[in-house]
């Protein structure tokens, strides 16, 4: 752990985008490769059978996965799982490619252990990640796949980028996500009402029996908020993941002026809905936490609050490669000293 924080103070010295696409050729051209897979996956990969849960039918060797914006293009999947996720979450992809927001959109609040991003759904588009992904898939760990609809498309026509991704991409993944609650596409969670949730998981469900999530935003009212995920449960979603980035600035000491803060700085908000979410639908759905996760005890603290899994993002930067064998080694610890014999008698215990 000590080796890669003074690693990561070096890579800190540089522009945060550009150190993620040097991470990513890593991941994508040299982790992949037989002998470093070998090295990667002695230090980093641990199994316990206490980790092993079903969640809406797939099987999970460990909960903790990489949340959606990681891997947009889907271009590391070897490597990633070199590094003991349990899951992969894919994208967000849209329909058509498209180059993002002006650059630098992406920035570190080291102090703080966050992140502020304003990407804007940068991906290389559904035709060609969905070649690539047909070389992958099926894969050694459950793949979602993150949809969102285009910078152009105008919000009466959104419905119908989602239709399409999810025509595309119907053999290519384990569940999908319908991103509904990035900050960087002007409007998008605006989408986050009952009316388009509801025509969204209708005709979702005409197409796939597999899970179908909603990523939701920590930013809305919780009455909107618990609407907004009553009326995508009646409506076909197996679950809600809980949740994107905040545009509260009130959480970094320095904000830049846009996109969204994730890392510790959110954890507080991001764990407060999840808990409302909680209350109100556990028994109902299944539910994924993200936001600010970054050691075993913000992971089993959300898990005996009734996430099923979860997802880290921010802390993958901070913590580092190490962070889900760490993460997962002392959740077996955790999880014996309170009786559990496996990590399904956790799930949503404190409720
Ligand atoms: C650089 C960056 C890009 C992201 N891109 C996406 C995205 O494309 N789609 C999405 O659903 N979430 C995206 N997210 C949000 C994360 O998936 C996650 O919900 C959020 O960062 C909170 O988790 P964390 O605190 O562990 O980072 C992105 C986050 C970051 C930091």
């Amino acid at each position: 752990m000590l080796k890669y924080q003074r690693f990561r103070d070096f890579l800190f010295k540089f522009d945060a985008e550009n150190i993620h696409n040097l991470a990513e050729n890593f991941l994508a051209h040299f982790a992949n490769k037989p002998i470093i897979q070998d090295v990667l996956l002695k230090k980093f990969y641990y199994q316990d059978s206490m980790l092993y849960c079903r969640v809406c039918g797939i099987p999970f060797n460990n909960p903790i996965g990489l949340a959606a914006g990681f891997d947009k293009n889907a271009t590391m999947l070897e490597g990633l799982a070199t590094l003991g996720f349990g899951f992969l979450e894919l994208g967000t992809i849209t329909k058509l490619p498209q180059s993002g927001n002006p650059k630098p959109r992406l920035f570190r609040h080291i102090e703080e252990k966050s992140i502020q991003n304003a990407m804007g759904f940068n991906n290389d588009g559904a035709d060609a990640i969905k070649e690539r992904l047909k070389n992958s898939y099926p894969f050694c760990l459950p793949i979602g796949i993150n949809f969102g609809k285009n910078k152009q498309t105008k919000q009466e026509d959104a419905l119908s980028d989602y239709e399409k991704l999810l025509q595309e991409f119907l053999t290519l993944g384990d569940y999908y996500v319908f991103n509904l609650s990035s900050p960087n596409t002007l409007n998008l969670r605006n989408l986050q009402n009952e009316s388009f949730v509801g025509e969204l998981f209708n005709m979702a469900r005409t197409y796939t029996d597999k899970p179908l999530f909603l990523k939701i935003a920590p930013d809305i009212s919780t009455d909107s908020m618990l609407q907004v995920c009553k009326k995508a449960i009646d409506t076909g979603a197996s679950g809600i993941i809980a949740t994107n980035t905040t545009l509260d600035y009130s959480v970094v000491k320095n904000p830049k002026d846009i996109g969204g803060i994730s890392g510790v700085a959110l954890r507080q908000k991001s764990s407060e809905v999840f808990k409302i979410l909680a209350q109100n639908f556990f028994k109902e759905t299944t539910l994924i936490a993200v936001g600010g996760i970054s050691n075993a005890m913000d992971a089993y603290e959300r898990i005996l609050h009734g996430a099923s899994l979860v997802q880290v993002y921010t802390g993958f930067i901070f913590e580092g490669p190490s962070i889900c064998k760490n993460i997962n080694q002392e959740l077996t610890t955790l999880l014996k000293a309170d009786g559990f014999s496996n990590i399904k008698e956790a799930i949503g215990a404190n409720l």
